[in-house]
């Protein structure tokens, strides 16, 4: 078994093992006489919200995208709510063991090394890696960026095709906190090319034509899937989500949601040859 009979019943102070806050006040405490119906459980979600169209923080200073809407829908039809938190890529993982977050909801790849030390939901979107570079540069392939410098944001899927290529401790590799820094840097000369998640990359270059960046594709960049991280064993939670995934995928909400930000099911917008796919949005 997976998950044993719980020995605490909720008590919601104690199951969301949060440290600063305690749980919004949404779950009254049950009187202990009768077995009331279980609160509706608020997990706090980890987002590093530089990375639109995914996840990006709104005028309001709400985390808000694609990311969110998707995780909303499915919490929804899984029976739990969400809470998202703007925390720094660097070290968001972590927050997982500490118990500051229940959920990273980042973009994050599934990747065998990171199932280690968490579990992922179901897939929920494919992308693979792409190349910034400004619209005059010679870069026909991955393999060009191999005497250039790269920016990256750190510890990436990106920083790690980055690193076979020009090697871990290459000088070369310029690692920044987020992705719009690195392509920034970019702007700025500082860096050659920027490789990073397709869906950013492309969302960047049709929302800032003023950079005039242009994307290389290279056949190979394996494919990649994003999917919802938490703690690893907890599969009370895993077990929502996917049933949340499922629910979103089977009645339509799924692809509702990526139409509203790809204009398309989401394995055309994944396909490295698409073209920008937000480019209409951006006139
Ligand atoms: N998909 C890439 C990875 O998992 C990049 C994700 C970065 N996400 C973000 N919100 N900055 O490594």
């Amino acid at each position: 078994m997976l998950y044993s009979q719980p020995l605490f019943l909720p008590s919601p102070l104690v199951a969301c093992g949060k440290k600063e806050t305690p749980p919004a006040p949404a779950a009254s405490p049950a009187p202990a006489a009768a077995p009331a119906p279980a609160p509706v459980k608020v997990y706090t979600v980890g987002t590093d919200a530089a990375y639109a169209p995914f996840e990006k923080m709104s005028a309001a200073n709400e985390v808000e995208g694609l990311t969110v809407d998707l995780l909303k829908a499915a919490a929804a039809k899984g029976g739990f709510e969400v809470k998202f938190v703007n925390t720094p890529w660097e070290g968001i993982f972590k927050t997982l063991d500490s118990g500051e977050r229940d959920i990273v909801a980042s973009s994050v790849t599934i990747t065998d090394e990171r199932k280690q030390t968490m579990d992922f939901s179901k897939p929920y979107f494919d992308a693979v890696q792409l190349i910034a570079v400004k619209e005059d540069s010679k870069v026909a392939q991955f393999d060009d960026l191999k005497k250039l410098k790269v920016g990256v944001q750190t510890g990436t899927t990106g920083d790690e095709v980055v690193q076979k290529l020009l090697g871990k401790t290459s000088a070369n590799i310029k690692r920044f906190e987020s992705t719009p820094l690195a392509l920034q840097e970019l702007a700025a000369g500082g860096v050659s090319a920027v490789v990073a998640d397709n869906g950013v990359v492309q969302h960047y270059i049709a929302n800032n034509a003023g950079a005039k960046f242009k994307s290389v594709s290279d056949a190979s960049f394996v494919p990649e899937q994003y999917g919802f991280a938490v703690k690893k064993g907890n599969a009370e939670l895993l077990t929502k989500i996917n049933a949340g995934i499922d629910a979103i995928k089977a009645d339509g909400s799924y692809d509702t949601i990526m139409a509203k930000y790809f204009g398309a099911k989401p394995a055309m917008a994944a396909a490295p040859a698409a073209a920008a796919p937000a480019s209409a949005a951006s006139k």
